[in-house]
């Protein structure tokens, strides 16, 4: 970065008696940050300059030479040869005043009938695009880890908790897919908000629009655009795409969050149901016996940052009357850092669940304790004709004695549960066993693990569909 003391902008100085403080300069920059979207913006003007020749505004010789300078100028970025400046502020005049260098006065033509507020709304949609797309495919990759992990433990019987107290037996398998269809909604979410964000900005100008007969529809279609926007003013000042995209990104982070804290206690050895690979884990510098899950806790940390994005983006937005204002620079390390934080727990997710083993002992064992089958003996008093209420009541007192006796329902003989109901006969056993248990919620949407295999297969097919 260069830096001098005192500098006259090159490209809006005309108009001022002295130069920019040197710290103003630095200040007002985002070229620090905003040379993220280099790409993106050397495309929107691939586009921009293609259109204007179309139209008659640039001759086809002027668009080639813009179009062959912008192409060099990419590869000096990509190979890190390009002399960034904070004194051209931005990611757009840096680029410009690059082509200027190297092509002559036609690169001064590039700017005609656009504004950094129309360029630069075009770029971050170029840029979420092309971010959210490959999201698509990293939640696309997490539901498939998903899918083999829970295809190897359809018939696996863990507890299930409400309260985090054993509540029910549940098949390992059928907890995953409570996994899946959160990421389901999520890369639903992703999808939607991508609609909104593929529209075209440029051609809005610095906010009422150009008096040059631009084509519109045709830069659209030049980048792959569904449309151009329809306001002008609406245009260069929108940020609901950002805030939605951050939103759909807060709620992935809170899903995450909850699987890393499952994890997190599966780890433990008061718990004991999973296996966690050693490269997902960190040791102690004091304590030789630890193996930490440092990567679900991490990303468990990492979504207060992302849920401060949301915030900080509805909050830079937040009465900002039409249509440009300088705020709108503050939408970038809020976006980026979002992006970044998103890509990385999206991988460790991805790469770390289909490497977890369940250890399927300990999450059986687990399910024979706190009497996880005591809604079965209740459904099976109930078919013997005990209204589902004092069902509740036989069952409590059986429990009771149980804690007492430290016994669960199916190590009590016959006699003994008879004496908490007298229709009770020897066929209870079949219902107080863990297996009979899931096995009996046998309908779409529940635990029996018929059910799980069929909602592996659906996912399969939808999956398949991408
Ligand atoms: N760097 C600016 C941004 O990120 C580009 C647009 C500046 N427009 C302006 N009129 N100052 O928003």
């Amino acid at each position: 970065m260069t830096d001098t003391n005192k500098t006259t902008n090159q490209q809006w100085g005309g108009r001022f008696s002295e130069p920019v403080d040197a710290f103003v300069a630095r200040f007002t920059a985002s070229v620090e940050f905003d040379q993220r979207m280099a790409k993106q913006d050397i495309q929107g003007s691939i586009a921009h300059a293609t259109m204007l020749a179309k139209v008659g505004v640039l001759t086809e010789e002027e668009r080639d030479q813009i179009i062959q300078g912008l192409t060099e100028i990419e590869a000096e970025i990509v190979a890190g040869e390009f002399a960034w400046s904070v004194e051209l502020e931005d990611v757009h005049m840096n680029i410009e005043a690059r082509l200027t260098q190297k092509i002559g006065i036609t690169g001064k033509k590039l700017h005609t009938g656009r504004s950094r507020n129309d360029q630069v709304a075009t770029d971050i949609r170029l840029y979420m695009r092309d971010e959210i797309d490959f999201l698509l495919e990293e939640v696309t990759r997490l539901q498939q880890g998903i899918l083999s992990l829970a295809e190897q433990n359809t018939d696996t019987v863990m507890p299930g908790f409400t309260h985090l107290q054993t509540a029910q037996p549940v098949t390992f398998g059928h907890h995953l897919m409570a996994w899946y269809e959160m990421a389901q909604r999520d890369y639903e979410r992703l999808l939607d908000c991508r609609k909104r964000v593929n529209i075209l900005p440029l051609g809005a100008a610095a906010l009422a629009g150009t008096t040059y007969p631009i084509d519109r529809y045709m830069t659209a279609d030049l980048l792959g655009f569904e449309r151009p926007t329809y306001n002008s003013l609406d245009s260069v000042s929108d940020r609901d795409f950002a805030i939605e995209f951050t939103a759909a990104a807060s709620v992935i982070m809170m899903h995450l969050s909850r699987w890393a804290e499952e994890l997190v206690m599966w780890t433990s050895a008061q718990f004991n149901f999973i296996f966690l690979p050693d490269r997902f884990c960190t040791g102690s510098s004091i304590m030789p016996q630890k193996k930490n899950p440092d990567v679900p806790e991490l990303v468990r940390g990492k979504t207060g940052r992302v849920y401060g994005h949301l915030m900080g983006l509805l909050t830079l937005m937040k009465s900002q009357c039409l249509a440009y204002n300088k705020d709108n620079q503050e939408d970038k390390e809020p976006l980026f850092d979002t992006v970044d934080t998103l890509k990385g727990s999206l991988r460790a997710f991805a790469d770390m669940i289909p490497a977890i083993e369940a250890r399927k002992e300990y999450m059986y064992e687990a399910a024979k304790r706190g009497f996880s089958t005591a809604t079965d003996l209740a459904d099976y008093l109930v078919r013997k004709g005990v209204a589902f209420r004092d069902a509740h009541e036989i069952v409590g007192k059986a429990v009771g004695f149980g804690v007492k006796e430290g016994r669960d329902l199916s190590e009590m003989t016959l006699e003994e549960l008879q004496g908490f109901g007298a229709m009770i006969e020897a066929d209870v056993f079949e219902v107080l066993t863990l297996e009979g248990s899931v096995a009996a919620r046998d309908h779409v949407g529940g635990t029996a693990p018929a059910q799980v295999r069929a909602a592996i297969a659906r996912a399969h097919e939808e999956l398949s569909k991408r």
